[in-house]
């Protein structure tokens, strides 16, 4: 694993940029082009495998938040794509082929199952999905022809949390590829690499942008890989336009400062509702109770904006409640400055089977917040009065 130079917070400021005395502009130029010119062929050539050849290839701007991103996570390289199933769907196909198996948690993403469950198996790639945090499960479901774990922490939505150390562990053990959905985590809370993750994958659409104004993915890891996946990335096409990614470079500077207020705003407000006789369960994994608080507490500097709580009443009361809400916007998407509220029942894992939610524990009642960094007072005060469209009234709320 590459050394940092700075800590996270320097990097995500300055991270990718040349730190040289020069003539120039602070702000990355936009290389708004698709193609660049050559004097001669023989240029041309030495041209191809830089980022100044063909933008579907690479990009200047785009290389300084891939650098940017490499250097957050400590690993290698970055790439960015068009969107994170961009970045997930072009990252399994470039290292997997017909006939591999897949060992899958069943928490993650719905896209993501979607693709692994539904999709793959047109290409004949098996997925087996496996209990999150059973790890008995996971070694017990590895085969002769697997090739990766896919996994994701925090989960999204429940915020279970896994052990790195011991999923790095079993994929040595097996010769696997590790791939992690680090989106709820971001390189400030937690960095996968460091436990002996290979490949670190985010939606940058969510905490790395932060301001809900763009689609981007990322995978993050060994050179190695990145290289075979940079390969796929140039024949599928999903890359990033250059224009969004000085968007995301703008983003990703603020992004230590933003997720650090995320943090501190998400654990006063999973407080605050695991204390409320009308919320059945929180899960937040730096609140007490946490199944895996103490392993949150060890691989993670912050539990992060997103949470997720059950309230005590009906699904119909959940979406009353969400339409309650004034601060939190009924939207779907995550990370952003803006504080969000949505169902994943009928957002984030609607694409999947109702049997599969369930042993997700995904439930009607079940209402994903993403805080974001206004006032903690305000946005308490607004889940409350959004609590009193719900009917029923408890003692205190299960953690977990
Ligand atoms: C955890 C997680 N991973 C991946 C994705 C997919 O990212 P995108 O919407 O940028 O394609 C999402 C989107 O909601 C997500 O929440």
């Amino acid at each position: 694993m590459k050394p940092h130079k700075h800590r996270q917070d320097t990097e995500a400021v300055r991270g990718g940029t040349d730190l040289s005395k020069k003539n120039g502009p602070l702000s990355t130029p936009i290389y708004q082009t698709s193609t660049f010119e050559v004097t001669d062929n023989e240029q041309q050539l030495r041209a191809t495998p830089t980022d100044m050849f063909y933008t579907r290839y690479g990009n200047p701007t785009n290389t300084v938040a891939e650098k940017r991103i490499a250097e957050l996570e400590g690993v290698d390289a970055a790439l960015l794509f068009a969107s994170g199933m961009g970045a997930i769907t072009t990252s399994v196909l470039a290292l997997l082929k017909s006939g591999d198996h897949i060992v899958a948690q069943r928490d993650i993403y719905g896209g993501a199952t979607k693709f692994l469950t539904q999709w793959l198996p047109k290409l004949g790639i098996e997925t087996t999905l496996v209990d999150t945090v059973e790890y008995d499960q996971h070694a017990r479901a590895i085969r002769p022809n697997t090739r990766m774990l896919y996994l994701e922490s925090p989960t999204n939505p429940t915020l279970r949390v896994v052990d790195l150390r011991k999923v790095a562990a079993l994929a040595r053990q097996h010769n696997l590829i590790t791939l992690i959905d680090s989106t709820f985590a971001t390189p400030i809370n937690a960095r996968p690499a460091e436990f002996g993750i290979d490949l670190v994958m985010h939606s940058g659409t969510k905490y790395f942008g932060g301001h809900s104004d763009l689609i981007c993915g990322a995978v993050a890891g060994r050179a190695d890989l990145i290289h075979e996946i940079h390969s796929t990335r140039t024949t599928l096409g999903g890359v990033m336009d250059p224009h969004a990614a000085w968007l995301l470079l703008r983003g990703i500077k603020t992004l230590a400062v933003r997720v650090q207020r995320q943090n501190l705003n998400a654990l006063r407000i999973a407080q605050f509702l695991a204390r409320h006789p009308k919320v059945k369960r929180v899960h937040y994994p730096f609140l007490e109770g946490h199944p895996q608080h103490a392993l949150a507490l060890e691989q993670m500097q912050g539990g992060g904006g997103v949470l997720s709580f059950e309230v005590d009443g009906s699904g119909d009361d959940a979406r009353k409640l969400s339409e309650a809400l004034h601060l939190f916007t009924l939207a779907p998407s995550l990370g952003g400055v803006d504080s969000l509220v949505c169902i994943p029942v009928l957002t984030s894992h609607a694409m999947i089977s109702a049997d599969q939610r369930q042993k997700m524990g995904i439930t009607e009642q079940l209402i994903r917040i993403s805080v974001g960094i206004e006032n903690a007072d305000d946005l308490i005060a607004d889940l409350e009065q959004a609590l009193a469209v719900v009917s029923s009234a408890r003692q205190h709320a299960e953690v977990g």
